[in-house]
């Protein structure tokens, strides 16, 4: 296969998707694989770290493997290999860089760490085929400067973005991420596992008036989200206090269907408000938004008419790059074309790097 250089391997292992990515010089993804953990965390209605980690490293090298064969290059033909070294879960992504590691001393190849929040608003550079959900090769220019906004199970934060690698957080959530919201609402509720695409399909019978729940920091001036009380809110609404199994509440599917339209319709008003928030406090008139969250529709649909109405340029990770993926590790491309290179004594950093 012709290839425009540099080559460069991306592998990702952040939370719960073992991924790799082979990506040239023009941002063509010449392969890629992601092994979702989902079906090992499902019983536990949660990513367990230690499962996790454990997965990585049994899956790792198949995935890889996979990704070289369907590009059809060879471990030599790589011009660099780059890892997601922060923020995550700590013991995946140490199986990731230890792997990156490695290749490139074997390979003698440089190492690039990426941030996995960056990678995420980078994905909006690909476009989606229309209505496929995924990425066809062509790729939207420009998108920076720019507002990104990452929504996942890990994050729900917003930075004001001059290029993919200059970038400065404008805020983001206290407690939990979003995703994290809907992982846990699931749970009460008793659906599915991931919770985010369970409660969506759950809320498209419901009512989102139905319940009022919280909506925090609406009125401040500060880029900031709280999705803990609307967690308990949500709790309350279906249980009380006090301890509760929640899978012997017996609640009837309208009220499954009215609970999950109302928390839905919470989280989107907020980061919908947010954004928009973001956006005229930078000045800025393009909004990028990336992460797992970034799959909902109710987000998608109503973030589209804020923007119109505000007269922003709105820019959506194309659906299969929405949640965890290598190929938005081509953020990885900037790096090498900048000289960024990291050692080899690089570390992971679990938690959020400003
Ligand atoms: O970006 P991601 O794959 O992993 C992290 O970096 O955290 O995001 C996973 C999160 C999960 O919490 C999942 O429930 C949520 O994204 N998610 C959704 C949807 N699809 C995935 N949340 C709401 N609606 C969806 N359609
Ligand atoms: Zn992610």
């Amino acid at each position: 296969m012709e290839k425009h250089a540099p080559l460069i391997l991306t592998l990702e292992s952040t939370c719960d998707e073992t991924a790799a990515a082979l990506i040239d010089g023009q941002l063509n993804v010449l392969g890629s694989c992601i092994a979702s953990q989902d079906s090992l965390h499902r019983p536990f209605r949660g990513v367990v770290p230690e499962i996790a980690a454990r997965a990585h490293v049994e899956r790792l090298l198949p995935v890889l493997e996979t990704t070289l064969k369907q590009a059809g290059f060879w471990l030599e033909d790589l011009d660099a290999i780059a890892v997601a070294t922060t923020p995550g879960l700590a013991n995946s992504l140490l199986v990731g860089l230890v792997a990156a590691k490695t290749l490139a001393i074997v390979l003698d190849r440089p190492l690039i760490g990426i941030n996995h929040l960056h990678a995420h608003v980078f994905a909006c550079q690909f476009v989606e085929n229309e209505g496929s959900g995924a990425a066809n090769g062509v790729l939207n220019r420009g998108i920076y400067p720019c507002v990104g906004m990452i929504v996942s199970g890990g994050h729900s934060h917003l930075y004001h973005y001059r290029s993919p690698l200059d970038s400065r957080l404008l805020g983001g959530t206290i407690d939990d991420a979003a995703g994290e919201a809907f992982d846990k609402v699931a749970a009460m509720l008793n659906l599915g596992f991931p919770g985010g695409p369970a409660v969506s399909l759950a809320a498209e019978k419901g009512d989102p008036k139905a319940f009022r729940f919280p909506r925090s920091y609406w009125n401040e001036p500060e880029i900031r989200f709280s999705f803990s009380g609307l967690k308990t809110a949500v709790r309350y609404a279906i249980a009380g206090p006090g301890s509760v199994d929640f899978s012997s509440l017996n609640l009837s599917a309208e009220t499954v269907a009215n609970v999950a339209a109302s928390f839905e319709q919470a989280v989107v008003d907020v980061l919908v408000h947010k954004a928009i928030q973001a956006t005229g406090q930078t000045g800025e008139s393009t909004l990028c938004l990336g992460g797992g969250v970034a799959a909902n529709r109710r987000l998608r649909s109503q973030l589209a008419q804020a923007c119109s109405e505000n007269g922003i340029r709105l820019i959506i990770a194309p659906l299969e790059l929405c949640t965890d993926n290598a190929v938005m590790g081509a953020i990885a491309l900037e790096h090498f074309r900048a000289g960024l290179f990291s050692d080899l004594e690089i570390d992971i950093q679990p938690g959020l790097v400003r």
